[in-house]
């Protein structure tokens, strides 16, 4: 009987059925709904294996209110203007790490990661890098920066977006013009990420942008066709920084078809810079569901505290009112992270 014809049939259906549970486990385990629920955002990020961290500003450290919620809540934090170039080195040579190590310390005391924001950026530079016309000296100064500021901070940031905003708005998918990529070409950004790699391996290196979460854009394409080349040549690059500045409406459609299509050529997708006009509950909802979507989409950070700290403002774009109460929004983040 066991090896008649007909139970030869029937057991198939059970084998089949048995095979599309194995196939189908990984999904199902990604799609169930948590059942431990955390009570703040970095440790219900965590039961995903995520972080979830705030832009946070040394100046506003002193301010109670602010910096109860950014103890409380996040599990990474990001110098919001204190690591960028013109403060940690505004005259050539001569480097003020000062406000930066008060977020940085401050933070991996009490057990927070730190993303480094940013080594590479035409913006927030000072005026002496910005006239050094000499394609040498240019390189040398670079190199020197993203050097010297990775080996003071060796070990103590986790991710880095050594380029932001290299690439322009508009049609053209190609590189925005820079003192960088005037004088030293496209090839800069090549340079700026095995630099890197050699200053401080253990740190991931990030492309971060805004206005490449649009899957069809041509900017979104010439940063997925940079990855893709990196990727192909071996330059080290392990992550794509998507900013995710909002209006009212939140992402775009096709917000994780970008997210994943980033996350198959082989990096890390992380929103560094979310936030959203209005702060609509779907809209926070769908930009946080997209990157629980996808396994490779690491870690979220929204671009501020309170709606009183963003540098949007009036537009309220944040989780938290300005007397540091948790907005509707919050609470949407916080059911997506949950897998709700
Ligand atoms: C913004 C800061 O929030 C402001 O305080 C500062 O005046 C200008 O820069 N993209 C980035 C961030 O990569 O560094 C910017 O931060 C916002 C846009």
């Amino acid at each position: 009987m066991r090896s008649s014809p007909r139970s030869g049939r029937r057991r198939l259906p059970a084998l089949a059925l048995l095979a599309a549970a194995v196939l189908a486990l990984p999904q199902a385990a990604a799609a169930a709904p948590a059942t431990a629920q955390a009570d703040t955002l970095g440790a219900q990020a965590a039961l995903s294996g995520r972080y979830f961290g705030a832009a946070v500003a040394a100046g506003r450290l002193g301010d109670s209110t602010y910096a109860g919620i950014v103890d409380r809540e996040f599990s990474s934090v990001t110098a919001e203007n204190e690591m960028k170039w013109d403060t940690l080195e505004p005259s050539r040579g001569s480097f003020n790490f000062g406000p930066g190590d008060r977020i940085a310390d401050r933070a991996l005391a009490r057990g927070q990661k730190v993303r480094g924001h940013t080594l590479v950026w035409h913006s927030q530079l000072p005026g002496w890098v910005n006239s050094t016309r000499d394609a040498n000296t240019l390189r040398t100064v670079m190199n020197n920066h993203i050097t010297t500021v990775m080996n003071h901070y060796r070990g103590k940031i986790h991710s880095w977006d050594v380029v932001n905003e290299a690439f322009a708005d508009g049609g053209s998918g190609g590189l925005r013009g820079s003192v960088f990529r005037d004088v030293l070409g496209d090839g800069f950004l090549e340079e700026a990420f095995r630099t890197a790699r050699q200053a401080d391996p253990s740190a991931k290196l990030c492309y971060n942008d805004y206005n490449i979460e649009n899957w069809t854009d041509a900017k979104t394409q010439g940063v997925y066709r940079m990855v893709r080349d990196f990727k192909a040549r071996g330059v080290p690059i392990d992550c794509v920084g998507l900013q995710s500045h909002f209006g009212t409406g939140g992402p775009p459609a096709s917000f994780q078809t970008t997210i994943s299509s980033f996350a198959a050529l082989g990096v890390d997708v992380q929103l560094t810079e979310l936030d959203i006009e209005g702060a609509s509950q779907a809209a926070y909802s769908s930009a946080v569901r997209a990157c629980m979507n996808v396994a490779r989409c690491t870690g979220i950070t929204v671009w501020g505290v309170r709606d009183s700290d963003s540098w949007r403002t009036g537009q309220n774009p944040l989780l938290f009112d300005n007397g540091g109460n948790k907005k509707p929004a919050y609470h949407s983040v916080m059911s997506v992270l949950g897998g709700a």
